[in-house]
């Protein structure tokens, strides 16, 4: 299979990663349809592909998605916009109860701009450096005062957090203090050194790489390799449907200080007062990566999460019950690979592997100071952002059955204890000799505003530049 690369753009199949720490989310409203299509035809010139870039590194990267609001500002006819996938049509914010977004997470409360029908562009900004992005902004910003009917309704800037003192090498950390970011899917012609851990695993023991098709559109997915006759019908028609992926964007607002207490006051109940191992019980990884499953008494401190072999674990030869990574931790909810069931191809309804997402989050603001336990009033958290060919089918899937609901894993009502509860509720089991109940499951993580988005193809995204006939 022979990929476009010059057709994708960049930073979905391969990450422009810790190459570019910084990054600016500018979500742009267009109220004129000549005026948005001509600023968008010149922005698509400054584009960003998935073609290796020839000579020197680029200081920055330019790269654009468009939400359904967008499509009808573009003047896109209405009979090509019928063609994406409805929860694209609906869009988050109608989504959102469905998604848990409750009490302080509701979408009346979410920032301004996000989730009201207003942003129409998003145009992401990665730079080496945050005076890199700064210029790009400042260039983006003029760009728009300069245009007719275009405007900015909302931007948001994101860094990765710097590694801990005296461990430069170390992996980029999200706001809780864990590693993130390794674990990805393995890609067919992409990243196939990555299979095991990342792909499909086999009944033999091995793993295959996924279809790119599960991630950009216009490609076989994992059923059109079984049978070439089923389609999702979640790819847009031409000359939109090649090249694409769909985008969910979600800024998750992360209470550190509340974190770090609940951790502190059940510990002091926990059997072996472990606070350190509690926290990698949440997770499934101690803080800098190393698998519970592999590793479940201490961390191993040469752990590189990029190194191969890494991420190449399962959990029913070694952990059927929980005992290493328990049922509910975050990373065995949102990737369960082979626990819910036998992974061959038969059984459909287990295939983890058809769930799988391409996270690209950043995280923004400072970081809370160490051993700090109290609020300090800042904003932080994480932008999530993830590419999928089927946002109900692998991000939703994710979020609604593993993440926000533990029926799948026998947890009943147990939901993932790291993003918390919104209203305050809940708790952990964690599996052992007796069991630890993990609580209380406060608001952790609070959605503060998304949109779900679709990222084109170069040509496609020309296409809706020009303005399509049909
Ligand atoms: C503030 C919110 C979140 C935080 C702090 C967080 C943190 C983490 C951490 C520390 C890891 C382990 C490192 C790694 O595997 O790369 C991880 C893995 C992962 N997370 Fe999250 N996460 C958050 C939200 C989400 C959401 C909303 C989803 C999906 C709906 C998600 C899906 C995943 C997936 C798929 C993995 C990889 C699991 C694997 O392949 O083994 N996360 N996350």
């Amino acid at each position: 299979m022979v990929i476009d690369r010059s057709d994708i753009q960049g930073n979905v199949l391969r990450a422009y990663g810790n190459s570019y720490p910084c990054t600016a989310y500018v979500f742009v409203g267009i109220s004129d349809v000549g005026g948005g299509r001509a600023w968008l035809d010149e922005t698509a010139d400054l584009v960003s592909s998935d073609e290796e870039w020839r000579g020197e590194k680029p200081h920055s990267h330019r790269n654009v998605a468009v939400t359904c609001a967008g499509l009808h500002a573009l003047g896109i006819p209405q009979d090509l916009i019928g063609t994406f996938s409805d929860e694209f049509r609906q869009g988050m914010a109608a989504r959102s109860v469905m998604l848990g977004d409750l009490g302080p997470s509701a979408c009346e409360r979410w920032d301004s701009g996000l989730g009201t029908g207003a942003a129409h562009v998003l145009v992401i900004l990665n730079a080496r450096a945050k005076d890199e992005v700064e210029a790009e902004l400042a260039s983006l910003r003029d760009e728009i005062a300069h245009a007719s009917g275009v405007a900015i309704v909302h931007e948001q800037y994101a860094e990765l957090l710097r590694p801990p003192p005296g461990d430069p090498a170390a992996p980029p950390r999200e706001q809780f203090g864990f590693s993130d970011g390794a674990a990805q899917p393995a890609i067919a012609g992409v990243s196939e050194s990555a299979a095991p851990g990342g792909g499909v695993p086999l009944a033999s023991g091995a793993w295959r790489a996924l279809a790119v098709g599960e991630f950009v559109l216009g490609y076989p997915d994992e059923d059109t390799l079984v049978d070439p006759q089923k389609r999702l019908p979640s790819a847009p028609a031409d000359p939109l449907g090649r090249s694409g992926t769909y985008v969910v964007y979600r800024k998750l607002r992360q209470d550190v200080a509340l974190f770090r207490r609940t951790l502190r006051d059940a510990a002091a109940r926990f059997s072996s007062g472990d606070e350190e191992l509690l926290a990698a019980k949440v997770v499934g990884r101690w803080r800098n990566g190393t698998p519970l499953v592999t590793s479940p008494d201490r961390p191993d401190p040469r752990f590189t999460a990029t190194a191969p072999g890494s991420n190449d674990f399962r959990y029913l030869d070694v952990d059927v019950a929980g005992r290493r990574c328990p049922l509910g931790a975050h990373i065995r909810r949102s990737n369960p690979r082979d626990a819910l069931g036998w992974p061959g191809l038969d059984e459909a309804g287990l295939l983890s592997f058809r769930h799988r997402i391409i996270r690209r989050g950043v995280p923004y603001g400072p970081p809370l100071p160490a051993g700090v336990l109290e609020d300090d009033g800042v904003d932080r958290g994480l932008v999530f952002v993830c590419f999928n060919a089927s946002i109900s089918r692998q991000f939703e899937s994710v979020q609604l059955q593993w993440l926000n609901d533990g029926n799948g894993f026998h947890l009943g009502y147990d939901s993932d204890f790291l993003l918390g509860s919104p209203l305050g509720t809940g708790k952990m089991t964690v599996q052992g000799d007796p069991p630890f109940m993990l609580g209380p499951q406060g608001p952790f993580v609070t959605t503060r505003g998304g949109e779900y988005m679709f990222m084109p193809g170069i040509a496609a995204l020309r296409a809706l530049a020009r303005g399509i006939e049909t």
